[in-house]
């Protein structure tokens, strides 16, 4: 066998910290502090009395921060809808949020609506959304009385025809488009070039097809057009640049029909800081240019009536959220021509959080339980998984007398890591608390074994019963 050391890959692109106390603020949800042990806080409460309280990994929601965002959309956009998207992060606490703060909801499956529908959202604030809705999923929308089914393939329109003719009553539809634009983000969430089974595209003519039909046929009342060019988007332009296109659609369908459009929803996709070099931007900035490029584009294309909406998730669910883990397992690995790398094994992974494994997503991490003065030294913070891409951080920069029994916080965690968890090797999602000053509440609960184990219907064969400590 031929061993030969592999090429060292090891390009720290990050500065070590000169403070471990120091938080960057940007990355944390407003509530968090360091008190004067140094210790972390959130929202008044020491992350080792939520870990006593609850265990690791946990995933912990600043519920004013999580409000203060969703807010600060409605503020922003005046006259404009706001959609959370749900499939950011849903549970029944954040649907009830959601309807407080006045903001729609967009669902993206019958499970989804039922969540929602379970905590009494008004069911004519939620869309529904997916690019291979069931029939049943079609007809409980219906009959639930979405506020609008987001169709987005000519065999949706077939399918809900029937339904709408089965239940004697038009159903509101929106028709997603394609604008062929390429989002600046990473290929597996950018939705709007032509190559990608989202929507029906502009420049074929398909868009234009499915709105007419939906406009002509008793069986739809036709609300608008949809258009969603992809997800952690951090320049603006991208935006912009595909409103202008879906507006020159509308143009095309008042020309076709001497109709309008009653509404154009722009989607979501709103970037987040989850390193300290990434620049989101300011909801101000953000709000300014698009108000002002899709008003250009109303008197351009002379559209006097549409309103507009968008469809922020992440933006809204991420940064109110951090990942608390445990560390269990510290090893000095030599990886050649002089360098070393620390891999820092904590109780969760890619099970509680996949998008480092599957986008090549950037996080950091903090020493959170307490602080340190030592050296720091960089690290890479790994999950309990069999995986070698079971990672949640790439580079963080932790202090070198990190122990066994230290938490570890990971912000900017709260869209699509538990919202996208699994049961590899058999983990156990883990628990979800929001927390707001002097008070906790869970709001998703850990998965125990018996909860996997009742999904399991093979015969329980006679072994050994040993006692777990668990
Ligand atoms: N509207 C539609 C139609 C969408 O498909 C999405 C996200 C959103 C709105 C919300 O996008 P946001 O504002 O959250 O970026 N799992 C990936 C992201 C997938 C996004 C799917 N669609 C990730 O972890 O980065």
């Amino acid at each position: 066998m031929h061993i030969e050391s592999p090429p060292v890959s090891f390009e720290p692109r990050l500065e070590p910290p000169e403070d471990f106390s120091t938080l960057e603020e940007q990355l944390w949800p407003g509530g968090t502090r360091r008190d004067s042990r140094g210790e972390l806080t959130l929202a008044g409460h020491q992350v080792s009395d939520l870990v006593a309280q609850y265990g690791t990994p946990l995933y912990v929601i600043d519920e004013a921060d999580f409000r203060r965002r969703a807010r600060s959309f409605t503020e922003h956009f005046p006259g404009w809808s706001i959609h959370y998207a749900g499939k950011s992060f849903l549970c029944r606490t954040v649907a009830r949020w959601i309807n407080e703060e006045g903001l729609c909801l967009d669902v993206c499956s019958g499970n989804e609506l039922a969540v929602a529908l379970s905590v009494g959202f008004p069911p004519e604030r939620i869309s529904l959304h997916g690019n291979n809705k069931t029939s049943e999923e079609l007809r409980y929308g219906v009959k639930a009385g979405v506020g609008c089914i987001v169709v987005d393939s000519f065999d949706e329109i077939d399918r809900l025809r029937v339904i709408s003719d089965d239940l004697g009553r038009p159903v509101p539809v929106m028709v997603r488009v394609t604008t062929g634009i390429h989002a600046e983000t990473h290929q597996y969430v950018a939705t709007s070039h032509e190559d990608q089974k989202f929507g029906l595209s502009i420049q074929s003519g398909q868009a234009l097809k499915a709105l007419l039909i939906c406009h002509d046929q008793p069986q739809f009342d036709l609300l608008g057009i949809h258009s969603h060019i992809g997800s952690q988007i951090l320049e603006v332009e991208g935006f912009a640049r595909a409103a202008q296109i879906t507006l020159s659609l509308v143009s095309q369908f008042q020309d076709a029909t001497n109709d309008s459009i009653q509404e154009v929803n722009l989607g979501g996709g709103f970037g987040i800081a989850y390193v300290g070099s990434d620049e989101p931007w300011e909801m101000e900035r953000l709000s300014d240019v698009l108000i002002r490029d899709v008003e250009k584009g109303c008197h351009y294309y002379d559209i006097p009536e549409t309103k507009f909406a968008i469809e922020p998730g992440r933006a809204i669910s991420g940064p109110p959220g951090v990942a608390l883990y445990t560390v269990g397992t510290i090893k000095d690995v030599d990886i050649g021509e002089g360098f070393s790398r620390r891999y820092v094994s904590v109780d969760g992974g890619m099970s509680d959080n996949i998008r480092t494994a599957l986008y090549d997503a950037d996080y950091t991490a903090t020493l959170a339980n307490r602080t340190s003065v030592a050296t720091p030294t960089l690290s890479r913070v790994v999950g309990i998984h069999c995986e070698t891409g079971d990672v949640l951080v790439k580079d963080v920069y932790l202090p070198d007398d990190l122990a066994l029994g230290d938490i570890l916080a990971i912000p900017a965690s709260g869209a699509y890591s538990r919202a996208m968890a699994s049961n590899y090797n058999y983990a156990l999602k883990p628990a979800v608390v929001g927390v707001v000053e002097g008070d906790t509440q869970v709001m998703l609960r850990r998965e125990t074994l018996d909860d996997l184990l009742r999904l399991d219907q093979g015969e329980i064969g006679v072994g050994f019963e040993v006692e777990r400590e668990v």
